[in-house]
This record gives C-alpha cells, sequence and structure tokens, in this order.
C-alpha cells in the first residue's frame, strides 16, 4: 500500500517544484498537528482564510446542521435557500449605500471575474484598470489584471483592455478617464507586501472615479471579515465601493465567495442577456451557513475590536536587528528583512521550530505575518519568540 505521502507526489498535480509537503493530520484552533503530533502555530491562516482558527465549533456545528437538510439542489440563483437568503440580510445590513445585493460564488477570482463582466456590461467601456504588484486571482481575467508581464506572458493572448496604475500615485489617477470601465483595487495591497495607502489615496481613487464615471471595485478578498482592525478594510479607509469583492475568510473555512453591489449595477447581468453569469456551486448551502456563523461569530466574540490591540503588541515584541520594518493594517502584516537572503532561513527555520510563516507573491524581502484573529496574547508573545530564534539563526548564518 503506498503512503498517502507517496500517493500525494505520485498522483496529485502540483503547483510548484517544491510544495510544503505538511501532511496535516488535524487542525484546531491556532494550530495545524502533523502526523508526528507536532504542532505548528499558524501565523498565515492558510492566507488570511482562518480568521476563527481551525474548526471553529460554531463553524462545525453550522456545516453539520445544513449537510443534514440539504447540499446542492439548483444551479446559483433559483432555489430559495435559508442559509443564502438569511446571511444576504445579515452581510447587507452590516454595509452601506449601495452594497445591498449579494451574488454568491465560490472562490475569490470567480468574484473578481464577474465584477470585470459587470463593469463592461453596466458602463458600456471596455478598459479595465487594476494596480501594479496587484494579484486578483488566477482565471484568465483576474489574471490580466496582474502587471507582472514575464508571468502573463507564458499564458498569452491575456484578456485584452486592461491597464496598470501604480497603488499610491496620485499623478497615476488621470488614466483614470470616461473610457474607463472600472477600477479593480485592494484597499491594502496584500501580495505586494502589505502596501498600505497612503494619506487619502483610497478616497481620491474613490473621486476620480466617481468624475469619470469610473466603477470603483474593491476587492477586500483578503483585507474582509476583521483582518484590518475593522469589519472592512473600505469601513476603516473610508470609502463606499460601488462593488466590493469578498472571499477567502468569508466561509471560515468552507469556499466561498462574493460580489456585493446595487440593484441598478447586478441588472447587467440579469437582462439582455438574461444568464449573464452562471455558477452551479456559487453560494453553496453548507458553505453559507459556514459563512453566516463566521460572521455571527466574529461580532459575538468582539474578535475586531482586540485586533488593533494584537498588532501593536506584535509590532512591539518583533525587534530584532536584521528586520528593516514591519508594514501592518491590523493583523495583515509584512516583516520586511535587511537582506533578501535571509527570507529563506527565516521561514525555514520557523517550520522546524512549529510555526508557520509565508511568502509574499511580489515582495522577496518580506514575510507574511496573518494569524487567526483569534490569537490570544499569550499565543502572541510566544509566536514571537520564536521568529525572534529564527532571526538570530538567519543572522547567525551571514555574520563573518
Ligand atoms: C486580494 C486577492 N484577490 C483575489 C484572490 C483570489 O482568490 P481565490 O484564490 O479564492 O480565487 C486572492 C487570493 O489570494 C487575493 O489575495
Amino acid at each position: 500500500m503506498p503512503s498517502i505521502r507517496q500517493l500525494f507526489l505520485s498522483h496529485v498535480a502540483k503547483t510548484n517544484e517544491m510544495p510544503l509537503m505538511l501532511e496535516v493530520e488535524h487542525a484546531k484552533g491556532m494550530f495545524i498537528y502533523d502526523l508526528e503530533g507536532k504542532r505548528y502555530y499558524d501565523m498565515n491562516s492558510g492566507i488570511s482564510v482562518s480568521s476563527l482558527g481551525h474548526c471553529h465549533p460554531n463553524v462545525v456545528k453550522a456545516v453539520q446542521n445544513q449537510v443534514e437538510k440539504h447540499m446542492h439542489t439548483m444551479v446559483y440563483g433559483e432555489h430559495i435557500h435559508s442559509p443564502q437568503a438569511e446571511y444576504a440580510g445579515l452581510l447587507t445590513g452590516l454595509l452601506g449605500e449601495g452594497l445591498d445585493l449579494v451574488y454568491f460564488v465560490m472562490t475569490g477570482t470567480e468574484a473578481v471575474e464577474v465584477a470585470m463582466k459587470l463593469a463592461r456590461k453596466h458602463t458600456g467601456r471596455t478598459e479595465i484598470i487594476s494596480c501594479k504588484n496587484a494579484y486578483h486571482g488566477s482565471t484568465y481575467g483576474s489574471e490580466a489584471l496582474r502587471s507582472d508581464y514575464e508571468f502573463t506572458m507564458h499564458f498569452a493572448p491575456g484578456v485584452p483592455g486592461v491597464k496598470h496604475i501604480n497603488f499610491n500615485s496620485e499623478s497615476d489617477l488621470l488614466k483614470i478617464t470616461t473610457e474607463t470601465a472600472c477600477v479593480i483595487v485592494e484597499p491594502v495591497q496584500a501580495e505586494a507586501g502589505v502596501i498600505v495607502p497612503k494619506n487619502d489615496y483610497l478616497k481620491l481613487l474613490r473621486n476620480r472615479c466617481k468624475e469619470t464615471g469610473t466603477l470603483f471595485i474593491l476587492d477586500e478578498i483578503q483585507t474582509g471579515f476583521g483582518r484590518t482592525g475593522h469589519l472592512f478594510a473600505h469601513q476603516k479607509y473610508g470609502v463606499q465601493p460601488d462593488v466590493l469583492l469578498i472571499a477567502k475568510s468569508m466561509g471560515g473555512g468552507m469556499p466561498i465567495g462574493a460580489i456585493v453591489s446595487s440593484l441598478e449595477i447586478f441588472s447587467a447581468i440579469v437582462k439582455a442577456p438574461s444568464l449573464g453569469h452562471i455558477t452551479t456551486f456559487g453560494g453553496h448551502p453548507v458553505s453559507c451557513a459556514a459563512a453566516k456563523a463566521t460572521i455571527e461569530t466574529i461580532i459575538e466574540e468582539k474578535l475586531i475590536q482586540k485586533v488593533l490591540e494584537k498588532e501593536k503588541l506584535i509590532h512591539s515584541l518583533l525587534k530584532h536587528e536584521i528586520i528593516s520594518e514591519i508594514r501592518s493594517s491590523g493583523l495583515m502584516m509584512a516583516v520586511e528583512l535587511k537582506r533578501r537572503k535571509y527570507l529563506k532561513h527565516v521561514i525555514g527555520k520557523c517550520m522546524e521550530l512549529g510555526l508557520i510563516v509565508d511568502w509574499f507573491l511580489f515582495n522577496n524581502l518580506s514575510f507574511r505575518l496573518a494569524p487567526p484573529l483569534i490569537i490570544s496574547n499569550e499565543q502572541i508573545v510566544e509566536s514571537c519568540q520564536i521568529i525572534i530564534e529564527a532571526l538570530d539563526y538567519a543572522e547567525k548564518k551571514y555574520k563573518k
């Protein structure tokens, strides 16, 4: 009998030649456990997914209850499923004007695809603008938003009509014109290495979109659900999007995403042509039940109120000679090192010591910290001690 590891190596398709290969036995709260019972602090949350930690009892119970009632019954948007309708009512009640309708999908990238289609149809324009060093997903439309030509050229030709601007550049806002259907932007750039908006950048961007009749689309797929210390980052930075995109932590570990906007904008995919976007599993009732339990738990456990205090605590504990800067918005953090060669040693040593941190797609000087919001102050202290030990190790490696 081949082992699970052998089956993985022989028959599970990979996305790179050196997968992490952590063989997960179970995961609970802050921790992931491997087959030998080794415990790992998950300071990454599966890239901003497990905000409630792993297998939160409220989410597990909601999933179990729903599975016993019904699972899939029809492609999205036709049958009435109570978890979906209740969730949509709950979520839109927490959002501002113009965000009162939810279109449910399966993943973040699908939400981005729908948003691009909505923008073109609603405005009758074709040009789409995104920011350099943004990541919005891996399907063709989302991938076209990526500025990294060295990467996208391998899959060319991509979706035409996409232009890129620099995040935080006020002068680049003039590239948004009456030809532009939409601007798709993350309120805090995640994969660029946690780049926070400077001054009033997002407000200026919002205003420029208003002036030119361009849809202002915010990708809150990483920043949503309390990660930045507000329920959504647009609430933190004081801007209201025309279209809001969410996924990742939305389902408390279950796959789900959504586009939130107005009836006027959504009519673009309802009429002429109707069925402008079809998704079989979008808004799966089990995922919606999990999403509802997730947001209720975030609110009941007052997790968001404690995010800024935890962010501060991490800043105060992570002091080291080889750190050049820590950028953060709530518990979305990038620890930047003075030299690139330190990075792999820090990440590798953390893993060896039982703590998971991660790389960014577009920043090779920094590592990511995005712990579950449930992390306790004691767990922060323990995690930072491990990270300091890994930083010491990397520093020693290059000491003459
Ligand atoms: C900001 C952002 N947008 C979109 C996506 C795509 O989400 P998914 O992987 O669920 O398709 C990601 C994934 O990492 C993301 O970070």
